[in-house]
């Protein structure tokens, strides 16, 4: 079974915040009941644009605001991997080639282990993902990472990210299995216009017609690709941005609200895996670019409900369903994590077991339990839980 230390700050009282530390030290992992058995649902847009319910076996849940994924500390399952590969400028298609190299995605944690302090636009902390201004033998450097797994099939797939306001780079968030079953989430630096308000985001499902056409998705509202105006700055702040991937439709999303939708050929057929990139080639018809100083975008979360590819996760799901023992339930979207109710308001739909904890599949589905992993460094931050601060440990 599944042991997760339960999550304590559920309080706000500044004293007992000061202790925090103690009480960690002091307090084991308690056994919990599994739950979730049934798995975790939500709601997402129908084609004719009404909410309705949806419900996914499987979860993957990482906050980059308080767990470094990449650190030696980190000692929970690793469902993400720093990318390390080189496009030529050809294969690029752009006039310079594209580094990704490890050392351009930077964790930058939170710096107190209070779950109920917010990260404010001001601060930075999470996974930042830096595009260099020095081209480097011809190659921008370059930042991605990526899941491991490759079965991340219909889901609801979710970011919170604040993109680099330096011009000359592309911001992604994408599903990914081969160049013609692709679903992107994009934001060109160059395009945001502070004069006149203007923040698109570009919206894409790379199909064998993109292809075709030499994946020239500048051609606007090609139906696989439209660009839309953001009702916001996405460089000021953090905001959700979402992809719905469904048998029959894909929706993209922007703080819960419908910015698209497509259907037809192009909706992918088959598992793939998740991205997040921050990358130029200096084409000046897409990234444009490279930027002239270091440009960062900061990520805080990915949150993913999605039923896997792989038959066998199918069946595991299944059967886990049946076993659970009655009144094992199906858990419900609040807003935060399911895997740590403590983060803002995730809990189980269900009724009496409101832990929240404890998804049995063992595959390491759940947060590591956060608070640990940043415990180590804490000499200071009693005070700073008590301000209800959060600032970043780096402040990269
Ligand atoms: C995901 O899998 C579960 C369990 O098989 C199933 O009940 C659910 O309908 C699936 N969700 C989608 C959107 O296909
Ligand atoms: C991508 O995968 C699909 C499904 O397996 C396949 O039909 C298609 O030909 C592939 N595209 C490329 C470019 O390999
Ligand atoms: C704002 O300016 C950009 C050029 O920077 C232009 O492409 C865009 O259409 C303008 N948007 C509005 C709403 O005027
Ligand atoms: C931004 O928009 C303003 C107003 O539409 C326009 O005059 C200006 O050239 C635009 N800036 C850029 C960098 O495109
Ligand atoms: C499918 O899932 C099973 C059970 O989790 C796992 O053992 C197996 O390696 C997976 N197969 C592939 C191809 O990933």
């Amino acid at each position: 079974m599944h042991i997760t230390r339960r999550p304590l700050a559920t309080t706000s009282v500044s004293w007992v915040s000061l202790l925090w530390p103690l009480l960690l030290f002091l307090l084991h992992p308690l056994p919990t009941a599994a739950d979730c058995e049934c798995g975790y649902s939500t709601t997402t847009t129908t084609s004719g644009g009404a909410e309705s319910d949806i419900v996914f076996s499987e979860l993957l849940e990482s906050d980059f605001t308080r767990v470094d994924y990449f650190g030696d500390d980190y000692k929970g399952p690793q469902r993400w991997a720093r990318q390390a590969f080189d496009k030529t400028a050809s294969t690029a298609r752009g006039p310079f080639g594209e580094a990704y190299v490890t050392g351009n995605a930077r964790s930058d944690i939170i710096a107190t282990t209070a779950k109920n302090s917010k990260i404010s636009n001001n601060d930075n902390c999470g996974l930042q993902l830096v595009v260099g201004s020095k081209v480097v033998d011809g190659m921008v450097q370059n930042a991605e990472i990526a899941t491991m797994g490759q079965d991340y099939f219909h889901g609801t797939y979710r970011v919170g990210l604040k993109v680099t306001d330096v011009p000359g780079t592309c911001t992604a968030f994408f599903w990914y299995f081969n160049d013609t079953q692709e679903i992107d989430i994009e934001f060109l630096s160059h395009e945001f216009n502070r004069t006149n308000n203007s923040y698109p985001v570009n919206l894409v499902l790379q199909t064998a017609q993109s292809r075709a056409a030499g994946y020239d998705a500048s051609r606007s509202d090609t139906g696989t690709f439209q660009k839309r105006e953001l009702p916001f700055d996405p460089t000021a702040g953090f905001h959700e941005y979402r992809i719905d991937f469904l048998a029959d439709r894909v929706v993209f999303y922007a703080d819960g609200t419908v910015l698209a939708a497509m259907a037809g050929d192009g909706i992918p057929s088959v598992g793939g895996n998740l991205l997040l990139s921050h990358w130029s080639n200096g084409n000046p018809g897409w990234s444009a670019g490279p930027p002239a100083a270091d440009a960062r975008s900061v990520v805080s979360y990915v949150k993913a409900y999605y039923n896997s590819s792989n038959a066998t996760r199918g069946k595991e799901a299944r059967s886990r369903c049946e076993r659970a023992p009655a009144g094992a339930r199906r858990c419900r979207d609040r807003g935060g994590f399911f895997s740590d109710p403590g983060s803002g308001g995730s809990d189980n739909g269900g009724g009496d077991n409101a832990n929240g904890q404890g998804n049995n599949n063992g595959d390491g589905h759940r947060n590591a339990a956060s608070p640990s992993v940043a415990m180590g460094r804490m000499g200071a931050l009693a005070l700073v839980v008590a301000l209800g601060a959060a600032i970043c440990i780096v402040g990269l």
